[in-house]
């Protein structure tokens, strides 16, 4: 990973970066402020001539180079760092890195009250930077080192420490999530928890295999692993630190290849289905993250993991399963796989650990992105506080949600001739449906649970912002952010 160090005082950098920002209506780009007139004076006249016919707007990510030969600095870069909130930062740091990558050293100057500018450019740094390990192994950028100048390096050493935690955690979500379905089942992703986890004696996980499931319960789980060779695996991992006042439980919806079962997927409705483990991936990167920053809460993760595959074991359409403390759920879509695993994990969570608050993420239907297009969650819960605390915390960390109905009509779409509950009814409303059907597992935290469908913006088509192609992380950063200010 890209080594992020915090400077101060003087130094002659080949490659020197100073933002700039937009200088108003009809205005050439302003440089911002910086905290750094050791390396800024001199090259500040020659910036202040420049702008007027540089043609820079200063907009976010924008990136200008002015060469200098025979100067020290050799290189200047003009960074727009638009309105400088700390998405626009993170932005800029993901462009930067991006036009950085025949470098091997730059160094940034930062503004005087550096804090949301470090948080948003080291994130965009790192994120931006992020290559899977697989299939990019032969494309590696070259930018080994950025340092940032600031005036005060250790009052900020701590905001640092934060962003290379939640840009760690993302990275971590994001390669299990783009990792093949070859490599990746059941089994091998609890694997890679234990690995995660292990060291800390702080964190301690349990993982149920199919035996462990069937004596307990867990119908959900069962019946949609029960297509594959590679049986379903139910991951608890729990961080507890000493005097916590809230316990949260993050759900995860961990489907590791999704073909849609009996109800098979057409061709281009399969081909990313490796990523329908994503919400697993971000509740226990999260979890992760919460740990390796000590934060003063309770949280703990379930990731209910399975295959759903297409075989002589495969559920049926039309069976019916029993969900973990008994309610039963008629399944005419075998597709509809991911409320099921989830229904078992919330419904031990509810019964066996209590907690304070329920959060489940998951790539759950295809109507997400048909309501939302590509990039925003759809966000559940009859919770207002709830609700905007998750959409705050989200937004802050440069991830976006937009709340949609619990319609408590359309909840007659789950009324079964067969069962308690059927589980993939077909009047439309597709999101909210597989909502509605969850909450019927939330019991008494029915007003204490939020749910997060991410099926959309768990991948980007292309390069965007802090996005790179593939698989995004979302969910880690808000997430991150949310515990952060539970107490
Ligand atoms: N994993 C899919 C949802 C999905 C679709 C995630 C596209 C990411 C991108 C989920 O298991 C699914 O197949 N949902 C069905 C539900 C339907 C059968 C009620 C869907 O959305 O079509
Ligand atoms: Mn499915
Ligand atoms: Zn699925």
């Amino acid at each position: 990973m890209l080594a992020i160090r915090l400077v101060s005082g003087s130094v002659r950098p080949d490659t020197l970066v100073l933002p700039v920002r937009p200088g108003g209506p009809d205005s050439p780009a302003v440089p911002v402020p910086t905290a750094t007139p050791s390396v800024a004076d001199d090259v500040r006249a020659e910036v202040e001539a420049l702008l007027p016919a540089a043609r820079l707007t200063g907009v976010a990510g924008e990136v200008r180079e002015h060469l200098r030969p025979g100067a020290t600095p050799q290189r200047l870069w003009l960074l727009g760092v638009g309105a400088g909130d700390e998405q626009d930062w993170r932005v800029a740091g993901a462009a930067l890195a991006r036009a950085a990558k025949d470098e091997t050293q730059i160094t940034i100057t930062l503004p005087d009250d550096a804090g949301t500018a470090l948080r948003g450019l080291a994130e965009g740094l790192l994120l931006g930077s992020y290559r899977f390990r697989l299939t990019d192994a032969g494309t590696r950028p070259s930018l080994a080192g950025a340092d940032l100048l600031v005036a005060d390096p250790e009052a900020l050493a701590d905001t640092l420490a934060a962003a290379r935690t939640t840009a760690e955690m993302t990275a971590l979500a994001r390669d299990l999530t783009n990792t093949p379905s070859s490599t990746k089942h059941p089994e091998w992703f609890a694997d890679q928890v234990a690995a995660a986890a292990s060291g800390r004696p702080d964190l301690h996980l349990r993982v149920r295999e199919p035996r462990e499931l069937a004596a307990e319960g867990f119908g959900g789980i069962l019946a949609v692993g029960g297509g594959s060779a590679r049986g379903p695996r139910l991951v608890e991992l729990d961080w507890r630190p000493a005097g916590a006042r809230t316990h949260v439980v993050l759900v995860g919806k961990g489907i590791t290849f999704d073909t849609g079962g009996i109800s098979i997927k057409p061709v281009p409705a399969m081909k990313l289905m490796r990523k329908d483990m994503a919400g697993a991936a971000a509740v226990v990167a999260a979890t992760l993250g919460a740990a390796a920053l000590g934060l003063p809460v309770r949280v703990t993760t379930l990731a209910p993991l399975a295959e759903n595959m297409v075989s002589g074991s495969a559920f049926r359409p039309g069976d019916v399963i029993r969900h973990y403390g008994g309610l039963t759920s008629e399944s005419t879509n075998s597709d509809a796989e991911g409320r099921l695993v989830l229904a078992d994990a919330m419904a031990y969570a509810v019964r066996e650990l209590k907690p304070d608050l329920l959060v489940d993420l998951a790539t759950l239907t295809g109507a997400n992105a048909v309501a939302l297009g590509k990039r925003h969650a759809a966000l559940y819960s009859e919770n207002d506080d709830l609700a905007a605390d998750l959409l705050a915390a989200i937004t802050s960390a440069g991830e976006r949600a937009w709340r949609m109905p619990l319609a408590d009509d359309y909840a007659e779409y789950l009324a079964s001739d067969l069962a308690d509950l059927h589980s993939s009814p077909a009047q439309g409303a597709g999101s909210v449906v597989a909502a509605l059907f969850l909450r019927e597992f939330t019991g008494e935290l029915r007003d204490r649970w939020a749910h997060l469908d991410m099926s959309a913006p768990s991948w980007s088509d292309d390069v965007h912002g802090e996005l790179v192609k593939g698989a995004t992380g979302w969910g880690v950063r808000g997430l991150l952010r949310w515990l952060g200010t539970l107490g």
